[in-house]
C-alpha cells in the first residue's frame, strides 16, 4: 500500500486529482466512482479542471435498495448532483436499486464489469471499515449482491436523510472480489471518525471483519488521508 499523509481535505482532493491526471494521460477508459462525502471536494475538483470524461465510462460501487435515480437519497441522484452534471460519461453504470429482479441486476451488473475492466477503483472507507457496502463479515469472494445494512453505517447515513426511519436497510453493491479486480484502486479517507478503521485496514491482519484489510493483498493500492484519519496508525 502507498500511503499519502496530506494535511486536510483541500489537500486530499488535490493529490488524488493529480493521480487522475495521471492516469487518465495513460489510457485509462474506465473509473470505478464512488459515494459518501469524502469523494465531494474530489469530484468538485473534477468540475472545476479541464478534464474530459465523454469518452470514458464510470462504474459506480453500491446503491441503496428501494430507491430510484429521481430519489434524492439516491447515489444515482448524489453522482448527477456532484459530478455527471458537470462532467458527463459517455456511460454511467449504477447498480438498480429499483429492479424488480435482484437475481438478475447483480448477475447483469458483474457482466458490466467483465466486460469494462475498471481501470482505477475510487473508494471511501465506513467507520467499522466497510468499503462499498461490503459490511463486516462479507465474502473476500463476494461479487455484486445485496446487502443488510448494519446500524453503524444506517447511523452514519442518516445525516442524509430527514429522519433515520427513512435510511433504507438494504443495499445493492459491487463485492469485494469485484473491488479487487480493478486495475488501480485510490482510497482517501479523511476525519477523526475514520481513524480506527484506517489503523485496522492498514496494520491490522486481513480479515473479513475489516473488509478494507484485503486492500494489503492488492498490488497497486494508494491511500490518501489527512492528519485526523491518521492519528491511529
Ligand atoms: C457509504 C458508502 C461508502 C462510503 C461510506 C463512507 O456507506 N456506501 O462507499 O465510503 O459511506 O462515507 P463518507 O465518505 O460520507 O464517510
Amino acid at each position: 500500500m502507498k500511503i499519502i499523509k496530506v494535511k486536510n481535505v483541500e489537500e486530499s482532493a488535490q493529490k488524488a486529482l493529480e493521480i487522475y491526471q495521471n492516469v487518465l494521460n495513460n489510457g485509462a477508459r474506465v473509473l470505478g466512482l464512488a459515494t459518501g462525502s469524502t469523494p465531494i471536494p474530489l469530484y468538485q475538483k473534477f468540475a472545476d479542471s479541464s478534464l474530459d470524461f465523454s469518452n470514458l465510462i464510470s462504474i459506480n460501487l453500491d446503491e441503496y435498495l428501494g430507491l430510484d435515480g429521481q430519489d434524492k437519497q439516491s447515489y444515482r441522484y448524489f453522482m448527477t448532483e456532484n459530478l455527471f452534471q458537470y462532467k458527463p460519461f459517455k456511460y454511467s453504470y449504477v447498480p438498480d436499486g429499483k429492479s424488480g429482479n435482484y437475481e438478475v441486476a447483480t448477475k447483469n451488473y458483474d457482466q458490466i464489469i467483465d466486460d469494462n475492466p475498471i481501470d482505477l477503483q475510487l473508494l471511501g472507507i465506513g467507520r467499522n471499515g466497510h468499503i462499498g457496502f461490503n459490511e463486516p463479515g462479507t465474502s473476500f469472494k463476494s461479487t455484486t449482491h445485496i446487502v443488510d445494512l448494519t446500524q453503524s453505517t444506517i447511523d452514519a447515513n442518516a445525516r442524509f436523510f430527514e429522519k433515520k426511519s427513512d435510511v433504507p436497510t438494504k443495499a445493492i453493491s459491487m463485492g469485494i472480489a469485484s473491488v479487487m479486480s480493478a486495475k488501480k484502486i485510490l482510497l482517501i479517507a479523511t476525519g477523526e471518525s475514520k481513524a480506527e478503521a484506517i489503523a485496522a485496514m492498514v496494520n491490522g491482519p486481513v480479515t473479513e471483519s475489516v473488509p478494507a484489510s484485503i486492500l494489503q493483498q492488492h498490488s497497486d493500492v494508494t491511500i490518501i488521508i489527512d492528519e485526523a484519519a491518521a492519528s491511529k496508525l
